[in-house]
């Protein structure tokens, strides 16, 4: 079933830089970062993220071809260029998919089975930028 997707304010790149900023980290400027979303569904998260950052990159994974397909029907009709989405299971992430400065896995985690769980934390260790 679709998945009705919105924007989660706790998971912006600017909520997160804060958060690293007050924990003593020095986090990648979201005016230009690279943002991964695991369980994209249909973009609704991650579409206004790209909107509100135009000099970011996004990327988003899903593995529901419907839901990834609404989502590229709006990343389309707002002329977006600085958002992909993709069929991809999680499972399939590997440390070629390439580094990211900030991912994030919003309403998934409690909802995937155990080893698509532990890809999950594989995905963070391996694949977030240093
Ligand atoms: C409960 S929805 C949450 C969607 C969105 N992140 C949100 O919080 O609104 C979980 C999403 O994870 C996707 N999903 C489940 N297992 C997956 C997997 N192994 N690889 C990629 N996506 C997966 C589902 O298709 C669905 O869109």
């Amino acid at each position: 079933m679709p998945y009705a997707g919105d924007p989660y304010p706790s998971s912006h790149p600017g909520h997160l830089a804060t958060v690293a900023t007050l924990s003593g980290l020095s986090p990648t400027p979201v005016e230009r970062c690279r943002v991964l979303e695991l369980g994209c569904a249909r973009g609704g998260n991650l579409i206004p993220m790209a909107v509100g950052l135009p000099g970011s990159r996004f990327f988003g994974i899903d593995s529901s071809p419907g839901q990834v397909a609404a989502a590229r029907s709006v990343i389309d009709d707002l002329g977006l260029e600085n958002i992909a989405v993709e069929v991809r299971s999680i499972l399939d992430v590997d440390p070629e998919f390439g580094t990211f400065d900030y991912i994030i896995c919003h309403g998934t985690y409690s909802w995937v089975a155990d080893d698509v769980r532990d890809k999950i934390l594989e995905i963070c260790a391996r694949n977030l930028a240093p």
